[in-house]
């Protein structure tokens, strides 16, 4: 299948671009001077050359702090960008696979969200992906967006490397310990999104609408950075574990509100035959991939 990607440096564009490689499908790999997705001109004109029989949506504007004010620019890529490719794919008649976010719920919950969970997004940038998640319904025929959460990998920035980065610069660090996610590798939440274009092209069809795919094992920001540690330390990425203290939301102030507990519920698509992410195996291969040098 002809593949459109969207947001191709991206932590998830990336992995997405290392799995398509060992494939049948032909990639059409796009950054965001390529393919602005906030301009629907250009969208429009890069379908029409390309002709894809899928896209992938791994573009967003995820500054979730600077979103607070940056409301218009995180709602012109996360709101109108993704109209424009729901609006491009669906006059070529083809479907679209969005990635979304946790943060589109309050996190009062006190067990897993499934995907029809009421939302209710506590800052900009959730509310601009929950935008986003409600223009591509509103216009695509056939659409699948996948809520995923915590994202880490060997490029970009992210938790993992900011953890094992501080690390070698600080002997203590304090994590905030009261807010309860799932870690989610990006190079498995790629592999996923390439099985579901494999089901795509086999038989034409997929269960569109609303999916979680997210780490199995839900952990506190603390814990995940015990882990990182720990895991650091036994991969030689870091050579000392800094002294680590949890401390709550309060102690932390963060221009955008986090949802306290956003543990994703991941049945709808392990029935499919996806499974989640095996995030802790996923930090090991990342280890190594960073002493490799990925950047
Ligand atoms: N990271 C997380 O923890 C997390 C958690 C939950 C959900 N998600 C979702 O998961 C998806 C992938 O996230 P990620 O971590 O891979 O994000 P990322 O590393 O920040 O990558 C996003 C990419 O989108 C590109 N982009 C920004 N504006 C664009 C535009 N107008 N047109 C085209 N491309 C544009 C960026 O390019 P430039 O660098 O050139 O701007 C960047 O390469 C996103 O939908 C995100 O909302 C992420």
């Amino acid at each position: 299948m002809r593949i459109l990607l969207t947001g191709k440096n991206g932590q998830l564009g990336r992995c997405f671009q290392d799995a398509v490689a060992g494939s049948k499908h032909e990639l059409f790999a796009f950054d965001s001077t390529e393919l602005n997705i906030a301009s629907a001109q250009q969208v429009t004109a890069i379908f029409a050359e390309v002709k894809p029989d899928i896209v992938v949506n791994a573009a967003a504007y995820t500054a979730v702090d600077k979103a607070e004010t940056e409301s218009e620019m995180a709602h012109a890529v996360n709101e109108a960008g993704v109209k424009h490719l729901a609006q491009a794919a669906e006059s070529l008649g083809i479907p679209v696979i969005h990635v979304s976010t946790d943060y589109v719920f309050d996190g009062l919950a006190v067990e897993p969200y499934k995907p029809s969970d009421q939302t209710a997004p506590q800052g900009v940038y959730g509310a601009s992906k929950l935008a986003g998640e409600q223009a591509l319904a509103q216009v695509a025929t056939r659409y699948l967006v996948l809520r995923t959460a915590w994202v880490f990998s060997e490029y970009g920035n992210n938790f993992v490397k900011t953890m094992l980065r501080l690390a070698t610069e600080r002997n203590a660090l304090s994590v905030v310990a009261d807010q309860y996610g799932c870690p989610t590798y990006a190079g498995d939440l790629a592999k996923a999104i390439l099985a579901l274009c494999d089901q795509y092209e086999q038989t034409g069809e997929l269960a569109w609408g609303v999916h979680h795919y997210c780490g199995d094992l839900p952990t506190s920001w603390h814990g995940f950075a015990r882990t990182i540690f720990a895991k650091g330390l036994k991969h030689g990425a870091i050579d000392k574990i800094p002294q680590l203290t949890a401390i709550s939301t309060d102690q932390y102030p963060t221009p955008a509100k986090r949802p306290e507990y956003s543990v994703l519920n991941t049945d709808t698509l392990a029935e499919l035959g996806v499974q989640a992410s095996n995030w802790l195996m996923a930090l090991d291969r990342v280890m190594n991939k960073l002493q490799g040098n990925a950047k």
